[in-house]
């Protein structure tokens, strides 16, 4: 095979990629080293912002089957028949972490999935857990911001945490899942994966159903002791996931819908879109409706895991949001994070582009036409794998439907939703839920063992705050159990 020749990025062969162009051999460097000035100039770039949060992760690509057809209750074009089959890409995550920070945290996981549906891509943005610290986006800052390292140190600060934990009972179901055995997976293949929030599906008849989305792991649940994950390698959960694609061992989830009519939910004695809450299995079934399986690595880490952009808005026809006050921001946020961290046509880029035709009107901006086949930036926004070669106009509405001009689709429009008659504007607290009962039923189930390492995580951070911390932690796991409350005052104590 012919050896292939360096080029500069301009593609101009490269004549010595060794030795600096200097005067003399022991002289200083001279201007015309264009060659050398590019490489550092790129290597200087060659890092992007990485996420706010979720910053250290790993993804695969996959497919997802359908096992039974869900037509009844969503147009979702991928949705209807079983044995379709839709290209996947899945990212895991560790949340407060940067980076280079350790694969083995006490740390929920995300579990991103981009499903590259024929009528665009669905982004199912989760976590390995089917409930969150907070049911109002306001505080979500602030909540990070307690769990990341400290301002002032930059060292890991529990007292932090559980000070924000005290001041907000909101949390408390969430916390009892991470303080508990489950809070260090043992790798990504080992964990499920939820929607968390409620989301909807709708039908042709114009029918609206809310769905939650689980992802059960084929592998079984594995977790770590913190002792046992102290041991571990930082990478282990990365190193574990391409090694086990490599050798052709390919993890899969059983993915599963809770399905619950309008009807049901305006009688349901738990908001049903309160993202500190479950719906009990005993209520609404789990459906077994597919398979996700994970059976390609990625073959460049920067360009596909690094660049890939999740957004919660992401909706395909057939499959739209829910009055969940966290996912309505959420909305927002990731659309917004994409467009500084990876720039405004982050959706051009191969691992984000559509696998389906993309016409709208948006045009330009920084790299117009990265990935993209076919004249984008020449007054035509057509782009994604299949992209069509129409030249029509830029703006709508126009005349020129038949030279190929792009028009809305209105059998693709999500059912109207009524508001909750007399509702007024104002921001409305939710002090009053019961944060407790889910977190007792939880705490309940537990076997001995298992109610050992929860008082155990527990007091390790609990212990190093004040008093007052101390008493309104205590005083929420009483409401939950007093023996939560109990095991927890114990444990503290056995530190002492
Ligand atoms: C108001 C609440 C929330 C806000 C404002 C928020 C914001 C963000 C932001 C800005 C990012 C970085 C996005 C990027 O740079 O690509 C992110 C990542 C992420 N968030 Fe959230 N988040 C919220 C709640 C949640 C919840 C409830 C879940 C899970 C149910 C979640 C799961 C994730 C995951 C999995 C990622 C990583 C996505 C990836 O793999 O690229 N977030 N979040």
């Amino acid at each position: 095979m012919a050896k292939n020749v360096l080029t500069t990025s301009a593609g101009a062969p490269v004549a010595d990629d060794n030795n600096s162009i200097s005067v003399g051999a022991r002289g200083p460097l001279t201007y015309d080293n264009h060659y050398l000035f590019e490489k550092l100039a790129h290597f200087n770039r060659e890092r992007i912002p990485e996420r706010v949060v979720h910053a250290r992760g790993t993804a695969a690509h996959g497919t997802f089957t359908v096992t039974k057809s869900l037509k009844d209750v969503t147009i979702a074009n991928f949705l209807q028949e079983a044995g379709q089959q839709t290209d996947v890409f899945l990212r895991f995550s560790t949340v407060g972490g940067g980076q280079d920070s350790s694969d083995y945290a006490r740390d929920p996981r995300g579990f991103s999935v981009k499903f590259y549906t024929k009528e665009g891509n669905w982004d199912m943005v989760g976590n390995n857990t089917p409930v969150f610290f907070l049911n109002d986006p306001i505080k979500f800052p602030d909540f990070i911001h307690s769990q990341k390292k400290d301002a002032r140190t930059n060292l890991p600060n529990p007292a932090n945490a559980f000070e924000f934990w005290a001041n907000h009972p909101q949390s408390l179901h969430q916390m009892t899942i991470l303080m508990s055995d489950r809070g260090i997976p043992a790798s990504y293949r080992h964990v499920h994966g939820f929607s968390s929030h409620t989301l909807s599906f709708y039908n042709a008849k114009g029918e609206r159903f809310w769905c939650k989305w689980h992802f059960k792991t084929n592998q079984g649940i594995k977790n770590l002791t913190n002792e046992e994950a102290v041991k571990m390698p930082a990478n282990g959960a990365q190193k574990d996931l391409v090694e086990a694609i490599d050798r052709g061992d390919f993890p899969s989830w059983r993915v599963e819908v809770q399905i619950m009519t309008e009807e049901e939910a305006k009688n349901y004695h738990i908001n049903p879109f309160d993202l500190t809450k479950v719906w009990p299995y005993a209520d609404f079934p789990v459906i077994e409706i597919g398979k996700l399986e994970l059976n390609k690595n990625v073959n460049n880490y920067f360009a596909e895991t690094e660049q890939a952009a999740f957004a919660p808005s992401n909706f395909v026809p057939g499959i739209n949001a829910s009055p969940d006050k966290m996912l309505q921001a959420r909305l927002l946020a990731y659309q917004d994070a994409h467009r500084y961290r990876v720039g405004a046509n982050v959706n051009q880029i191969p691992i984000n582009a559509p696998k389906c035709i993309v016409n709208h009107y948006q045009r330009d901006g920084a790299f117009a036409g990265m990935g993209c086949p076919v004249g984008h930036g020449s007054g035509n926004a057509s782009y994604g794998s299949q992209a069509a070669t129409v030249n029509a106009s830029n703006f709508f509405p126009n005349d020129r439907a038949s030279e190929g001009a792009p028009v809305p689709a209105p059998h693709v429009a999500v059912p109207p939703m009524p508001i909750l008659e007399d509702a007024w504007i104002k921001p409305y607290s939710q002090d009053d839920e019961d944060y407790a009962s889910q977190a007792g039923n939880l705490f309940r189930i537990m076997n001995d063992s298992q109610k050992a390492q929860l008082f155990g995580n527990i007091a390790g951070g609990l212990s190093t705050t004040n008093p007052s911390i101390q008493a309104r932690m205590l005083a929420q796991f009483a409401k939950a159990d007093p023996a939560y409350a109990q095991g927890v005052k114990n444990a503290i104590a056995a530190m002492k």
